[in-house]
């Protein structure tokens, strides 16, 4: 383990480093993914599971990430080579990681990139005015054309131009920036959510929960969710906490990650709800609720624009600190394992990223018809990284830090070696080494048929 005297970078503040981890968790997963799902998934039911799976599976994986990651100040390879003796065997985890890293940047990027589009045509007032079927004709135009691959560029660029920065000038720096600034645009959406006439509508769908609707699929997705929103599996948190200074306490850290993440959640199904019930649209829309539901209602809004541009200008503050964190995985692994130069990784894991982003913005024009179990490229890297990657990855990584890595490695990083207690340590090993990956293999299992 090396010490914070080490050359490499870290987090100058614990402030800092908080604002890049809840940058990280919080995005696109929070305001444009959960309020889909809960709508598909029949609204309360869903968020309680989805509490729930935050609760047991999500802290305590946080936890195991951190405790990788500022225990061996390494990239995802390192983390899992330098925490224990036998860790060189666990290394391959490592390299699925960075890849489902780089695969869900493809999609992200894609989606990234239409709320850069909607928040343009919310300020020129292009949308202005039109129905939910007018909506969807300019949706599809937009994913459909050139447009899509233009702004899934555009948004990798702004994407480099901040990891170019570094850890402490770029990630730490736009963090303490974007995060106040996505707090104050979701309150002022709240405050106009408030005033609308579907509120105690909207309210009922996202608070009564009606447990008969609880089924396999509706665990699978809230697990999916809890692992998404929380950027578990997927070795950001990893790789965020190995530039963490010794001041970070990881137990908290981590709850209050999670504790943000979640309301963050909630908040935009308080914001999206009402809205759409307001106006007696459908919230079973699935993917696209956000993008042809959404603009159609803030177009019924007297000065809907004004809420409309503000509200995907949210979604990009949201996109651009969680795919900050997704490319520093493979910047990280250029760079340390590589030997490449800060800027060269930056450039290589680009090109990547917009490589397999436009081949995925094309997935809804010209390549169309490639299908993959009848999923289109965008649907599939969706749906396997969210059920397959990061659920394995997050049974591998409880596995390997439950029963894996040392006792004594875990407990220094959760005490700062004594220096504060940690009171809950058993009970954290107990989830990490039975109830993660019990929980996981039991949904998964079912979630194929198996069970
Ligand atoms: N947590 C991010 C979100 O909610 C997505 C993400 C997943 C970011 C995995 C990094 C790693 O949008």
């Amino acid at each position: 383990m090396s010490d914070d005297t080490s050359q490499r970078a870290i987090f100058a503040t614990k402030i800092g480093a908080v604002a890049a981890t809840v940058g990280s968790a919080v995005g696109l997963g929070n305001i444009w993914r959960f309020p889909y799902e809960t709508g598909v998934h029949g609204g309360g039911a869903f968020i309680a599971c989805y509490i729930v799976f935050v609760l047991l599976l999500g802290v305590p994986l946080l936890c195991a990430e951190f405790i990788l990651g500022r225990g061996t100040r390494s990239n995802i390879l390192g983390a899992f080579r330098d925490s224990s003796s036998g860790g060189r065997r666990w290394v391959g985890a490592g390299y699925m990681v960075i890849l489902s890293s780089i695969m869900i940047l493809w999609f992200y990027s894609v989606v990234a990139g239409w709320t850069l589009g909607y928040c343009y045509d919310s300020v020129t007032g292009s949308i202005a005015g039109m129905d939910s079927s007018e909506i969807s004709d300019h949706f599809m135009e937009m994913t459909t054309g050139w447009r899509n691959v233009v702004l899934t560029v555009v948004f990798l660029l702004a994407n480099a131009a901040v990891l170019l920065g570094g850890v402490t000038k770029g990630i730490e720096r736009a963090s303490n920036l974007l995060m106040p600034l996505l707090f104050v645009l979701l309150m002022v959406l709240c405050i106009n959510s408030l005033s609308l006439d579907g509120l105690k509508e909207g309210m009922t769908f996202l608070f009564h929960p009606d447990f008969s609707k609880i089924d396999a699929s509706v665990l699978l997705g809230a697990m999916g969710q809890a692992f998404f929103s929380l950027s578990i599996g997927m070795g950001c948190m990893t790789v965020y906490a190995s530039y963490f200074n010794k001041e970070s306490r990881l137990g908290r850290t981590a709850l209050t990650t999670a504790v943000l993440d979640t309301l963050v959640a909630i908040l935009a199904g308080v914001i999206i709800f009402p809205a759409v019930f307001t106006y007696g649209f459908s919230p079973e829309k699935g993917p696209a609720l956000v993008f042809e539901v959404l603009p159609a209602v803030f177009g019924c809004m007297p000065g809907g624009m004004i809420w409309s541009a503000i509200f995907f200008l949210l979604l990009i503050v949201a996109s651009i600190t969680s795919t900050v964190s997704m490319s520093e995985i493979s910047i990280s692994y250029f760079e340390e394992e590589l030997k490449m130069s800060r800027r060269n990784a930056t450039i290589l894991s680009s090109v990547l990223a917009m490589a397999g982003a436009v081949v995925c913005a094309l997935s809804f024009g010209p390549l169309s018809d490639f299908t993959v179990c009848g999923m289109s490229m965008f649907d599939l890297l969706d749906y396997v990284t969210s059920n397959i990657c990061l659920p394995v990855a997050g049974l591998i990584i409880s596995v390997y830090v439950g029963w894996v890595v040392p006792a004594r490695f875990t407990r220094e990083q959760l005490t700062d070696g004594g220096s504060y207690p940690f009171p809950l340590y058993g009970v954290l090993m107990f989830v990490l080494r039975w109830v993660c990956p019990v929980a996981i293999m039991l949904i998964f299992l079912n979630s194929i048929g198996l069970l």
